[in-house]
């Protein structure tokens, strides 16, 4: 654990070497002093940048400076920042009702029943379990699958986030996340399978694998030596939680059969499917879901991030056979269901049912995946890119054959980016990924201006 650690000194100098102006030095260096200095800022960046104003793709620290957002607040800020539509829904809802306890209001109502036909669940047949971020809608999910089955067991895939809360850290298996610190959290009665992405498969030296992962997890439910049966034989499991795409650890897309193939695992052996479409959601991949390329029904759904416009919420879509076991005030959350945030999530949801919505996203990803394409003839080091409409991961090697992985480089990507005005995170199994992650609307001439950009500091990366 020790090398881990890391203290203020440490990080003041970051920010002392980070190519910030004063004042956002200064808020930076605020922040070191009394913020936690586990705060995600410091793991995202050497030294956190400090944003002081954001509008559409663009953001302005406090110093003046502009970076072009490939981030979207981890993609919570889809239409990019203080969207006109989005600022005056809640504007106009904050000064009607702000927030009245976890109680139906209009606002609230009216989402939930466009989310139960949206999510395509038993032909609308489902019911919403609101709450206020991505973990707690894990939580609840999770909770509603072992309440309805009365099995302990969830099986997630390696490498899947779906949150770092006391009760999600340990379905989270993303490299360095569960193994540092799930100690702190309730991680009892849960399984992992391979995830299958096919760049590296059958490459021995790597982990990764094709599609035989999941050979290997129908192997571990079928027969006398599963691990997850009792006494008699049957399985103890609820649930398999999946991503449908590895987001957070860096933009992976699996086989296009992967959530098929889950689906037809669970179907065989009574298992539900929760989907968690925390990230991947709400239009990034060029549909509403991600699920709704692979053609599958999901039993239980977890929205979040962008649903909110900004503003925290949460969403459990389920069956509404599952949420209709529960007895009143199983579940309770002071802040669940926020009305501005409803107010703020209707207004999303108009914009993205408006005619033209998901294909003009796909447009988008198209032009910007064309552009890396032409980057990548000349740049090898860009080894693969995973791309679905703008859900684009880039993966950085430093031998095309060997598929060696280059971290070193893309660290020293990011730092030129973030010189340069990018804000680019790194991510992936070997730290040798940048996932872009654009607002769906970013302007065309914001795509030719990051391409631009991140070729010169690709250029500078590989020769320094
Ligand atoms: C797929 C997925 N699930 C769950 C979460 C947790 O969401 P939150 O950080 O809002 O708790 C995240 C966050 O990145 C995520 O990407």
């Amino acid at each position: 654990m020790s090398s881990k650690v890391i203290s203020e000194a440490d990080l003041e100098s970051r920010v002392g070497a980070a190519p910030f102006g004063d004042r956002t030095k200064a808020l930076a260096l605020s922040a070191v002093q009394f913020e936690s200095l586990g705060s995600v800022a410091w793991g995202l960046f050497p030294a956190a940048p400090v944003m002081v104003r954001g509008q559409g793709s663009l953001l302005w620290d406090a110093d003046g400076k502009e970076y072009i957002d490939l981030l979207s607040g981890f993609s919570v800020s889809n239409f990019g920042n203080c969207h006109p539509r989005i600022t005056e829904a809640i504007c106009k809802q904050a000064g009607t009702l702000t927030h009245y306890f976890d109680l139906p209001h209009e606002g609230r109502v009216r989402l939930a029943e466009r989310l139960c036909s949206l999510a395509g669940i038993r032909g609308g047949n489902a019911k919403v379990l609101f709450g206020t971020t991505g973990s707690d809608g894990v939580e609840n999910a999770v909770r509603a699958a072992r309440f309805f089955t009365g099995k302990p067991y969830i099986l997630t895939a390696k490498g899947d986030y779906h949150g770092a809360t006391f009760g999600t850290i340990g379905l989270t298996s993303r490299a360095g996340i569960n193994a540092t610190y799930s100690p702190g959290g309730a991680t009892g009665n849960i399984g992992f399978f391979g995830f299958p992405h096919e760049y590296r498969a059958g490459l021995s030296e790597y982990g990764n694998s094709g599609m035989e992962a999941l050979a290997e997890l129908e192997r571990d439910l079928s027969g006398g030596f599963s691990p997850y049966a009792d006494a008699s034989g049957n399985l103890n499991v609820a649930a398999i939680l999946a991503e449908p795409f590895q987001s957070s650890l860096g933009y992976y897309i699996p086989p296009r059969d992967y959530l098929k193939e889950l689906r037809r695992i669970c179907d065989r052996h009574g298992l539900l499917l929760i989907i968690d479409e925390v990230q991947t959601g709400l239009g990034r991949t060029g549909r509403l879901w991600a699920y709704d390329h692979s053609g599958i029904e999901p039993d239980i759904l977890v929205t979040s991030k962008t649903l909110g416009g900004g503003l925290p919420l949460s969403a459990v879509v389920a069956r509404a056979d599952i949420l209709s076991q529960w007895v009143p005030t199983a579940h309770i959350n002071t802040q669940a269901g926020n009305a501005v945030a409803c107010a703020a999530a209707n207004t999303v949801l108009d914009m993205l049912e408006e005619p033209g919505a998901l294909d003009d996203v796909t447009k988008r990803g198209a032009y910007f995946k064309e552009g890396l394409d032409r980057i990548a003839r000349t740049h090898p080091s860009l080894g693969y890119i995973d791309h679905e409409s703008i859900y684009l991961g880039l993966e950085f090697v430093s031998d095309p054959v060997k598929k060696t992985p280059a971290s070193e480089l893309v660290s020293r990507i990011r730092a030129f980016g973030l010189r340069e005005g990018l804000l680019l995170d790194q991510g992936g199994y070997y730290g040798n990924r940048i996932p872009l992650i654009p607002a769906l609307n970013i302007p065309y001439e914001l795509i030719d201006r990051t391409l631009e950009t991140l070729e010169a500091v690709i250029d500078e990366a590989e020769r320094t």
